[in-house]
């Protein structure tokens, strides 16, 4: 064994934020993690992972004001869920824990005392936020006002939307609690920070070196540099919030720390919890930190984690190897945890595929240095093509024909020239795929062992044992003894990835569980008895594909929202109008002032498509217009209606298409067929957001599957992909 490997090893995977169901693409970290210990395991290596849930913060206390319990209550419940989950992927941790324990309440606490004693605390008072009603600070994603760079009325008090500016809470105009809509007030508040700037020539020397020595992903290192470079500032550790670790300093009791200060402290907290000898892992001279997170972590454990730890004067390990992923989508879209969209664990359970057949569709589309997609269509290709058509049936036809041909005996191989050269490929390839592992490049690893899978496939094929069986029985027994031997080294390699599956193939070929050092070896030799073959993978069905994408492509949303929604739809008013004149905008170079006629009436409305059609191309023509929506000013002018188009992006621009009803009349009513309209007097757009209109293949534009229409003509739009979002 080579000098590094002789290390003990400590991997982490992020924990997970316990207030909300985990979807596939936050499985992506924990498997992974859990792949490469199952490696090291596999190899012989010291190594210890360490998984749980992060307890604390805003979300929590929000989740609990939504479901009307405490945050406490929150995290027992969804805590049960998360760890449900994760036991049925199979993650096989050996810690497995939580923030809110009472360990992390010590041991971060510690911590924080040990940095004020060694002044890299510093106080600093804050002007945040507060709605007197609730009685809290807000964070600043809960105030919406109206933007002060261009008079966006729903900007979030972290971010314009339509600008994109990043803002203080305390900056927007008209600014109102997201949580009870009363006007917040300022206050002042101390806070404790983090002195990052004092801590900045220890912290940038470690960075230097270990970024190097720990081969850091191309990510980590851009982020990292990217956050030395913009130049340390203080960072506060504190929050005016009740759920949470109290601070234990004078002045400080009635605040709690930042849920990302004690978060990563939980690693050390859960190991804690788990093992007597935790202190032999966090101080031990010989162990490596391995942690693996999504991309949007990394400046956490590369800059604020480690400088928290520096900051103690404590030997405490630091990070040596980071793999940081990138994200999954979902069908083409976003696969988020805020809007609930997508295949979520307990979704995956409930669907009866097995745990593996996920482990291995998420591995082999790893989002390793790019983002990747989650597609049904896809997912079954990968199970139809490559688990059941290549590994399967490989495995299967070794096993059966020596069931059937050789009572179930393992025959001699004889290996000649071809052999030979067959074997070295494989030894070959099982070379670079423990170099790839090594690596943490799991999902190339992964590639690199289904190819053996086909070459086998392809020897097996070549070889013809069904005939050789009665023209050259030598050839067939080496072929199939050989064949036996690269099932067993599968079962081996496929172990991180598939340790059930793994199982099976041990069982059918009557092993014991071998470990990293059986690989390449012709250990299964004359006579050994194998067990009756069974089929490893099952197909995956259209009709089960169909089913799913019913179930999950989009109607989880539906199903949640879909009451809610349908209320907001009915209370919009919608409105073929007439456009009679066009003008610039005097002080934005996107935007035009039209006047609309809408039958009884004339409006004036503002929009942003001078960049996508003509002044010419505008006058007279028959658009859909939102009447009801909350007046707006854009960047100074007033706005009395929103007018719907298909946005979609092309070569990295937005093309926009205008919805059109050129066969009716300017005022007629816009509908779906079964919703009732109840036009409410002002809608807000934060309401409207929430309804999803996509185009179809035909130009239609379709709510809820219905299109769009008037009395005489469906609403058409020309010029966009089907499916592009209408807005
Ligand atoms: N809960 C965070 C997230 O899901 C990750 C926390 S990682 C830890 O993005 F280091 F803080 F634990
Ligand atoms: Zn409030």
């Amino acid at each position: 064994m080579s000098e590094k490997t002789k290390n003990r090893i400590l991997v982490t995977s992020a924990l997970p934020y316990v207030n909300n169901v985990p979807h596939l693409g936050n499985m992506v970290c924990v498997i992974s993690a859990d792949v490469y210990t199952r490696f090291l395991r596999l190899r012989g290596i010291d190594v210890i992972s360490v998984l749980g849930t992060d307890e604390h913060g805003t979300t929590t206390e929000t989740k609990a004001i939504e479901e009307g319990i405490t945050p406490k209550q929150v995290c027992e419940k969804y805590f049960k869920i998360h760890k449900k989950i994760y036991d049925w992927f199979e993650s096989s941790f050996d810690c497995f824990g939580r923030t809110s324990s009472r360990e992390n309440y010590e041991i971060t606490k510690d911590i924080f005392k040990k940095l004020n004693e060694n002044k890299f605390i510093k106080k600093d008072i804050l002007t945040q936020a507060y709605c007197p009603k609730c009685r809290k600070f807000l964070a600043d994603r809960f105030v919406e006002g109206v933007c002060p760079k261009c008079g966006y009325k729903d900007a979030r008090g972290d971010q314009c939307e339509n600008c994109g500016a990043l803002l203080n809470a305390t900056e927007l105009i008209d600014a109102k609690c997201k949580i009870c809509g009363t006007k917040p007030i300022t206050k002042e508040s101390e806070h404790l920070f983090i002195d990052l700037p004092k801590l900045a020539p220890m912290l940038e020397k470690w960075i230097k070196k270990q970024s190097v020595k720990g081969r850091w992903s191309q990510n980590a290192k851009t982020m990292t540099d990217a956050w030395l470079r913009d130049g340390l500032r203080p960072r506060c550790i504190t929050r005016d919030l009740k759920w949470g670790i109290p601070v234990p300093l004078k002045g400080f009791e009635k605040k709690v720390f930042y849920s990302w200060f004690d978060a990563p402290i939980g690693y050390i907290a859960i190991t804690k919890e788990c093992r007597k000898d935790w202190k032999k892992w966090w101080f031990g001279k010989d162990v490596k930190l391995v942690q693996f997170m999504g991309k949007d972590n990394i400046p956490f454990h590369t800059v604020i984690f480690p400088a928290s730890l520096i900051g103690t004067k404590e030997d405490y390990i630091l990070l040596d190897r980071i793999s940081s992923n990138e994200y999954i989508n979902y069908e083409g879209g976003q696969f988020s945890k805020s809007r609930n969209l997508g295949v979520f664990g307990d979704d995956a359970i409930k669907t009866g595929i097995k745990a593996d057949v996920w482990r291995y569709y998420i591995m082999v589309n790893r989002p390793e240095k790019s983002d990747t997609d989650f597609s049904w269509d896809d997912f079954q290709s990968k199970i139809n093509n490559e688990l059941v058509a290549n590994l399967g049936n490989f495995i299967n036809r070794a096993i059966s024909f020596i069931n059937q041909f050789y009572k179930s005996e393992v025959p001699e191989a004889k290996p000649d020239k071809k052999h030979e050269k067959l074997t070295k490929e494989i030894n070959n390839e099982i070379k670079k795929i423990t170099g790839l592992l090594d690596d943490i490049q799991l999902k190339d690893a992964l590639k690199n062992i289904m190819h053996i899978s086909k070459i086998g496939n392809q020897y097996f094929q070549e070889t013809e044992p069904w005939k050789a069986i009665n023209e050259n029985r030598q050839k067939a027994e080496t072929c199939l003894a050989i064949c036996a031997n690269m099932a067993k080294d599968l079962s081996i390699l496929i172990r991180p990835y598939m340790p059930e599956t793994s199982s099976k193939i041990c069982k059918q070929l009557n092993i014991k569980e071998l470990d990293w050092k059986e690989l390449g070896k012709l250990s299964l030799k004359k006579g050994h008895k194998i067990n009756k073959a069974e089929p490893l993978f099952t197909k995956l069905e259209d009709k089960d594909v169909e089913k799913f994408k019913k179930l999950f492509g989009g109607k989880k949303v539906e199903e949640k929202r879909e009451e809610n929604i349908k209320d907001i739809f009915s209370k919009l008013d919608l409105k073929v109008a007439k456009i009679i004149s066009v003008e610039d905008h005097p002080d934005a170079d996107k935007l035009i002032v039209m006047k609309i006629d809408l039958g009884k009436e004339e409006k004036q409305i503002v929009a942003g498509i001078k960049e996508n059609y003509s002044k010419e191309e505008l006058q007279d023509r028959n658009i859909v217009v939102v009447t009801n929506l909350k007046p707006a000013k854009l960047r100074g002018i007033e706005s009395n209606g929103m007018l719907l188009a298909a946005v979609e992006e092309k070569h990295g621009k937005e093309n926009v298409k205008l919805l059109s009803a050129e066969n009716s009349s300017p005022g007629d009513d816009v509908f779906i067929e079964g919703i009732k309209k109840e036009p409410k007097e002002v809608v807000e757009f934060n309401e409207f957001r929430e309804i999803e209109m996509r185009t179809d293949a035909n130009g239609h534009v379709l709510y809820n599957g219905r299109p769009l229409k008037t009395q005489k003509e469906e609403i058409t739009v020309e010029g966009v992909k089907e499916n592009t979002l209408v807005s």
